[in-house]
């Protein structure tokens, strides 16, 4: 290849080279592809970075005045379709200061004064994973109330309870759904936490080392609603621990979306029949008329293997870096834009299939009584009324369930006679115990599934979501 022949060099950094990169590293070096969705926060952060040169004299107020302008044209540019992304300019950063300057001029040239796309590209992506903080909170907060309003309408329907997937102790379906509220408040707590711990600002920690310029920080800081400037350049260029923190409380929650996707698509079948899942919710099969299945319960339960990728992915570049910035980091982008759009559908799915589906009443009910759910509130009562050890009160009662089983019939269906055949000072007593709605009733503990409890949790709730 002669001189003539070879790639321009770069017009944004191309003073020290003779040719511009191959075809193939243009490809595998530019990030425009997806960091072009962080437009509005680098368009807001050189805003901000120009009006703060104005103010400490660095940029004279005419040069400040046009940047921040020409910025806004811009922005109006991308946002209506009209701005052309180049390659060749790698990143966003070099798109939108090649833009504004032809826009403006030598103006533009003024803008990267005092700052490195290393602080730059820091701070956009702070910004914009600070915004997924507080999309996750709304979304979380939609679906703690849609599970609110199930646990609202059936804070006294009686269901079995499982450990094992086995039928274990009747429950309330409103436990039932609070304890997905206790879930999501969880998740909930971890956005707003993280979103609280990534609030500082990394511009102005410059290519590294900060810069000689006379720049305030705190001026910047305060413009882009951060609560202070972060408090070392080599740190503000160098970690992205904000945003494994946002993929660690994706990962979590979206764990929890799956285990409940899991349960709809279990008690949306024939067999269980605990709940029916609107129309708008399910898809039909193309072969057998009769199918409903739970496809957005499905999607909902495999999303975790996406966001669960990202995660590992971004903590295996991050792992092993050297101070400061790597390229590495550039592949930081993708994985989270992928987690955080993957994560909100999935909020948005779950939300409305829990305020469309309907809780089988009457088969919730047949189904608590079913599996001997009651042996341990008969247990129970042999330590209450005849005064027995717990241990020994377990045995006779798994005495009964045998003796239940091979007559083929429930507890409360036995004799007195054969209940007494167990153990002589059992009375008739024993059976009010048995029911399942007296089963609930009972677990007045704090937090047990008694109806009463639910009430008060789901006010709790109502309070502190309010
Ligand atoms: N596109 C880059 C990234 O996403 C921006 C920072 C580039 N900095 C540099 N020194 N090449 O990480």
């Amino acid at each position: 290849m002669t001189q003539s022949e070879k790639p321009a060099a770069n017009t944004m950094w191309g003073g020290r080279f003779a040719s511009g990169p191959d075809a193939i590293m243009t490809a595998i070096n530019a990030s425009i592809g997806f960091d072009q969705r962080l437009y509005a926060q680098d368009i807001a952060g050189s805003r901000a970075h120009a009006a703060m040169l104005a103010a400490t004299g660095i940029i004279t107020d005419s040069d400040a005045q046009a940047i921040r302008e020409g910025l806004l044209t811009v922005l109006s540019e991308i946002e209506s379709g009209n701005f052309t992304f180049r390659t060749d300019l790698e990143d966003i950063h070099l798109n939108i200061e090649s833009r504004l300057t032809e826009i403006v001029g030598d103006a533009g040239k003024r803008v990267h004064t005092g700052r490195s796309r290393n602080d730059q590209v820091a701070v956009d992506f702070r910004l914009w994973v600070r915004d997924q903080c507080d999309a996750a909170v709304a979304g979380l907060t939609a679906l703690m109330h849609a599970f609110l309003a199930q646990a609202e309408a059936g804070a006294d329907w009686v269901m079995p309870g499982f450990t094992h997937l086995q039928v274990a102790q009747p429950v309330t379906w409103g436990h039932h759904m609070l304890a997905y509220v206790e879930m999501l408040g969880r998740d909930r707590s971890r956005f707003a936490d993280a979103r609280r711990r990534m609030n500082e600002c990394p511009l102005g920690a410059a290519a590294l080392a900060g810069t000689g310029f006379p720049i305030d920080r705190h001026m910047t800081a305060a413009a882009l609603g951060f609560d202070r400037p972060t408090a070392n350049s080599l740190d503000s260029v160098s970690d992205r621990d904000f945003a494994l923190e946002f993929l660690s409380a994706s990962a979590i929650c979206a764990t929890h979306l799956s285990r409940f996707a899991e349960e709809l698509v279990i008690w949306s079948t024939a067999q269980f029949r605990f709940v029916k899942l609107s129309d708008k919710w399910t898809t039909g099969s193309s072969i057998m008329p009769q199918k409903k299945n739970p496809d957005a319960a499905e999607l909902l339960r495999a999303k975790i293997g996406r966001i669960l990728g990202a995660t590992v992915a971004l903590f295996t570049v991050m792992k092993g870096l050297p101070l400061t910035y790597s390229k590495d980091m550039q592949e930081d982008k993708e994985q989270v834009f992928d987690a955080a759009d993957t994560l909100m559908l999935s909020l948005a799915a779950m939300t409305g299939m829990v305020s469309d589906m309907t809780a089988q009443k009457d088969t919730l009910k047949t189904a608590a009584a079913s599996g001997f759910s009651t042996a341990t509130d008969l247990a129970d009562w042999l330590v209450r009324a005849l005064g027995l050890p717990f241990r020994e009160a377990h045995h006779i009662t798994g005495r009964l369930v045998a003796l239940a089983e091979s007559k083929g019939c429930d507890l409360p269906d036995l004799t007195l006679a054969e209940m007494q055949s167990a153990h002589p000072n059992i009375n008739q007593e024993v059976y009010s115990v048995l029911g399942v709605e007296n089963s609930v009733r009972s677990r007045q503990s704090y937090g047990g599934t008694a109806p009463d409890q639910v009430r008060a949790q789901i006010a709790r709730w109502k309070a502190a979501l309010a």
